[in-house]
């Protein structure tokens, strides 16, 4: 019995039809001679009843119908009794009335029902996917994700891009993580890298003559998950020829409006507003600020240059801030909470929290004692301060002050709910360092990667000051996650040996690794740059999914694990000999 139609679809305007529907069983009950199952399919259910009267042998195999078995009905559809209507259903109006029934498949009890109500630990899920996927959020997610690919792809060639795919197996290109390694049979003892990402053949496709590329591409990091990380995960990477900072902005804008538009009804403001580096550091205390709600960071190093309380003293004295933010309303806070958000200081980093609350005129707090009537005033006039304000402040390192209030700003906000998931803030960062002192490796090392041009105001600097000279680099940010970053490249040979000497990335090492790049440029590379979008953080800011494994058909666990299918796993002996590796730690079984 072939589907005539599906469950999503049937209404009034098909009452005295007969019809065919496919599907699982999601719900099954017996109304006392009569036998109700909600059948479901991908677009939605539809009431199906098994009525002895309308057929004697249909209803008593029905009766042993269970939750998720798959089967065929060939009924009538009929309007529902009116206190029967299910409103919020599109097939809520009728109901099908079964004369034939065909079991396509038994299942068994599953672990874990399929419902989007129901909680289930997070192991369950991953082991059973399949069953998971089953269940109408992850349907919806995973459905957007496909209109989300469509849409690109139609951005991209309604603007002149062409469509290239890359290798998989490649050489290591170095962006800050591990790579994952594959053994070489053809050449024991050597090793393929899978893509951190297409950047060095997006950068020869440019120095191909292609213009503007782009591809919807699985990218490899082997770095330690984060709640919005994954070791594979899926970038729409872009590179365009003859361009600057302005022109990838420009575009990269245009395609967040459009899906933003399409997928969620939502109008971004054209332009979208940028933000320096370090405006974005010193106001929001990192470089993705969440732009949903207020509480900015304010520098008070003026106010209490001179101040009684020698720990803001000599903070400011050893070239460090004395930062704070204001909360409202201060009686939110009892005592006991502005002890553990001074205990979260200290675990984040900072020497303390001093806390103060403006009320009717007044100050109180941790520090009230120490603070003179002039920084009072400016006080009031600096954070325009508002009746009722707790006023939380840190003395510290310029790195720990803002970093340490811009964290405890998330966890406030997110505490007072001023982060909805259906209010989107889009912000560009811009003017990023070019590169940051690793004291781990004892030399700088890019902030974004080598191939990132400084900006040429600045290239004097790149010898005498290299930390002071800035990227032609851009982040796009939405609430708070990076989901875009890009940059102009260093076109000329001679620029990209120089980047690479002050990353101490020596001559001879610069050949080995990238020889071919550096021999490239010199044949006519013209000047390019572009962007790469983290496509699953994308879809998980449209979707609102809390997890980036929820917009993700078959993710790994934080360990990196697969939890359906075992993945990593051991490998036969005769493999191993094959690709020459010897394993030196203990197999798991033996
Ligand atoms: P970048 O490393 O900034 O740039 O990556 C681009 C975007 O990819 C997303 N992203 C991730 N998403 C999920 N899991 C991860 N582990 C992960 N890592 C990154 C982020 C990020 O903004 N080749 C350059 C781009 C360029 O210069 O054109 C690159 O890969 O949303
Ligand atoms: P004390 O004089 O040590 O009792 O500190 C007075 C207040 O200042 C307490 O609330 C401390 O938590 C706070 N405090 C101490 N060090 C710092 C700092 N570096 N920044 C901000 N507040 C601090």
């Amino acid at each position: 019995m072939k589907r005539t139609h599906h469950c999503g679809e049937l209404n009034e305007s098909f009452v005295g039809k007969e019809v065919i529907l496919n599907g699982w069983v999601n719900k099954w009950r017996d109304h006392g001679g009569l036998i109700f199952i909600d059948l479901r399919d991908r677009h939605g259910l539809t009431q199906v009843v098994f009525n002895p009267q309308v057929n004697q042998k249909t209803y008593e195999k029905a009766k042993n119908l269970r939750t998720e078995d798959v089967v065929a009905v060939k009924g009538i559809v009929q309007k529902r009794p009116p206190e029967a209507i299910n409103k919020k259903l599109h097939t809520g109006a009728i109901e099908v009335h079964v004369h034939e029934l065909e079991i396509l498949n038994k299942a068994k009890t599953t672990p874990f029902e399929i419902n989007d109500q129901i909680e289930v630990s997070e192991e369950i899920r991953l082991k059973y996917r399949y069953l998971d996927l089953r269940r109408s959020r992850l349907q919806k997610n995973l459905i957007t994700r496909s209109n989300v690919y469509k849409l690109v792809r139609d951005f991209y060639h309604e603007h002149d891009f062409v469509e290239i795919e890359t290798p998989f197996l490649m050489k290591s290109t170095p962006e800050g993580a591990r790579d994952f390694l594959v053994p070489s049979r053809n050449f024991p003892g050597r090793f393929y890298a899978l893509p951190q990402s297409p950047q060095t053949y997006k950068q020869l496709l440019m120095i191909a003559g292609f213009e503007r590329y782009f591809q919807i591409v699985k990218c490899f990091r082997d770095e330690d998950l984060r709640k919005d990380r994954q070791p594979e995960f899926t970038q729409i990477d872009v590179e365009m020829s003859f361009v600057d900072e302005n022109d990838v902005i420009d575009i990269s804008s245009r395609l967040v409006q459009k899906l933003f538009k399409e997928i969620v009804d939502f109008d971004i403001p054209m332009p979208i507003r940028r933000m320096s580096y370090r405006e974005a550091f010193e106001t929001y205390g990192n470089d993705k600020p969440d732009l949903r709600f207020g509480m900015p960071i304010i520098t008070l190093n003026e106010i209490f240059a001179q101040s009684d309380f020698k720990v803001f003293r000599s903070a400011i004295e050893q070239e460090g801030r004395v930062a704070a933010i204001a909360v409202r309303p201060a009686d939110k806070f009892s005592r006991k909470k502005i002890d553990a958000l001074s205990d979260r200081a200290k675990e984040l980093g900072a020497k303390g929290l001093a806390y103060l609350i403006y009320k009717d005129g007044a100050f109180k707090g941790s520090v009230a004692k120490f603070i003179s009537e002039a920084e009072r005033e400016a006080l009031i006039q600096k954070m325009e301060l508002g009746d009722n304000s707790l006023i939380l402040i840190v003395a510290d390192s310029y790195d720990v002050t803002y970093s340490v209030l811009g964290q405890l700003r998330l966890e406030i906000g997110q505490e007072l709910g001023l982060m909805p998931s259906d209010k989107f803030e889009f912000v560009w960062i811009v003017d990023f360092p070019l590169l940051e002192f690793s004291e781990e490796e004892n030399r700088y090392v890019a902030r974004h990667h080598p191939f990132t041009s400084p900006k040429p105001e600045h290239l004097s600097l790149l010898d005498s000051h290299p930390e002071k000279v800035l990227a032609r680099a851009y982040d796009l940010v939405v609430n708070g996650s990076e989901i875009a970053g890009g940059s102009i490249r260093n076109h000329q040979r001679s620029l990209q040996e120089k980047m690479f000497e002050i990353l101490k990335i020596g001559k001879k090492e610069a050949e080995t690794k990238f020889g071919f790049l550096l021999e490239a440029l010199e044949y006519g590379a013209p000047p390019h740059g572009g962007i790469a979008f983290g496509l699953d953080r994308l879809v998980m800011i449209l979707t609102g999914a809390e997890s980036i494994r929820d917009v993700i058909a078959f993710p790994k666990t934080s360990s990196a694990l697969s939890l359906m299918d075992g993945a990593p796993s051991e490998v036969s002996p005769e493999q191993l000999a094959e690709l020459k590796i010897k394993v030196e730690t203990k197999r798991v079984n033996d």
